[in-house]
């Protein structure tokens, strides 16, 4: 049923940033606009809703420079470490924030938030919304694509295109220093990232965390790249894959925050000495993030926060927008937290990876 009463919506955005944050916000002010209701931006999160007053402002579409479809980053600003039920003190201690965010939420007079995020980011929304009784739809985005129920998430497509910009830049001077060059490239506990550029890229070998490799393998796919007469190799790596040991490769942070880094270095340390071919590292890191986001990104983003406002028109409460054959729909948000999306390993992006003769190490 279409609910037609003016409404005063909020929209944050949480966790990890990435590209097309800020053409979400766009299509959902635009649209709310001419519905003639208001939207609010919460600004770094579900935090702006602890400060008092709150942290918030009235997002008009006057207010927009023309240039906010094209920027990266999130003019709301976002969070993504402490925690909200369980949040951590400086001294160690834990402490729950929820009631003083959800009266935050309160003193806001919304009727409805627009959450845009990843899985953590909505079961900390959904459990907020579920305690403080307030209503909410979500929006996914994560260059991790690792959110289930929806094909792509925002941001993907973006930190896929600077990946592969960095491939083409990194295989002239692999060619020109006969080297094996390997790209780290992000994405948490899934290898889409790594998967997507490593094709787009033209690498020998992609690794990525659902495949277990040997070093043994990696070796003789450069060793067979040098027989057939070419110069360098190139080698993309995924954050989470693991040492040959199964040893997470993991730096831990001034912060206490221990995060992914590291398995690039080990990967090139072995092969020089396997194979003798100079190696060289990049580490790919928040580059992935901050880019204007590709044309792909804008047009999702747009569709999700027009679609998302739709929703709340609809009175369709807890449900999440999902691209779907070629077209934006919506589930339930609570499955889409519970689909973690991993890589298919018999999925078409595999078998094609494969058909070109893309090693994964394969134990
Ligand atoms: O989830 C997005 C992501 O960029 C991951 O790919 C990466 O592991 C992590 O966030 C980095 O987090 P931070 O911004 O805290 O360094």
């Amino acid at each position: 049923m279409t609910e037609n009463k003016k409404k005063r919506i909020g929209i944050l955005t949480s966790g990890g940033d990435c590209a097309g944050l800020n053409a979400v916000i766009r299509g959902a002010v635009h649209y709310a606009d001419q519905l003639g209701w208001e939207v609010v931006g919460i600004l770094n999160g579900t935090h702006g809703l602890l400060h008092r007053p709150v942290k918030a402002e009235v997002l008009n579409p006057d207010d927009f420079d023309g240039n906010i479809l094209r920027r990266g980053g999130t003019i709301l600003g976002t969070m993504n470490k402490g925690g909200v039920f369980d949040h951590k003190m400086p001294d160690g201690s834990s402490k729950d924030l929820s009631d003083d965010i959800i009266e935050g939420v309160k003193l806001l007079k919304l009727d409805a938030i627009i959450g845009i995020g990843g899985d953590g980011s909505f079961a900390i929304l959904q459990k907020l919304a579920k305690k403080g009784g307030f209503k909410m739809v979500g929006i996914p985005k994560t260059i991790d694509n690792d959110l289930g129920k929806t094909e792509v998430s925002v941001g993907f497509d973006t930190a896929v295109m600077v990946a592969s910009e960095a491939l083409d830049r990194l295989q002239p001077t692999a060619a020109s220093h006969d080297r094996v060059m390997i790209l780290e490239v992000m994405g948490r506990d899934a290898g889409h990232i790594a998967l997507s550029a490593g094709i787009a890229g033209g690498v020998d070998v992609i690794l990525i965390p659902e495949i277990p490799y040997t070093l043994d393998n990696i070796a003789k796919k450069i060793a067979s790249v040098k027989e057939d007469g070419r110069n360098f190799g190139l080698v993309i790596v995924s954050e989470a894959v693991k040492t040959e040991e199964g040893e997470k490769a993991q730096q831990s942070f001034i912060d206490g925050q221990v995060r992914y880094g590291g398995i690039g270095q080990y990967i090139a340390d072995k092969l020089y000495e396997m194979t003798g071919s100079e190696t060289r590292v990049t580490v790919l890191g928040h580059v992935q993030r901050g880019s204007a986001p590709t044309y792909r990104d804008r047009l999702l983003a747009t569709a999700f926060g027009v679609h998302a406002v739709d929703l709340i028109k609809q009175g369709k409460y807890d449900r999440m927008v999902s691209w779907s054959n070629r077209q934006v729909i919506d589930v339930a948000i609570d499955d889409a937290i519970a689909a973690y999306q991993q890589v298919d390993i018999d999925g078409t992006l595999v078998k094609t990876a494969r058909a070109l003769g893309v090693s994964f190490g394969d134990k």
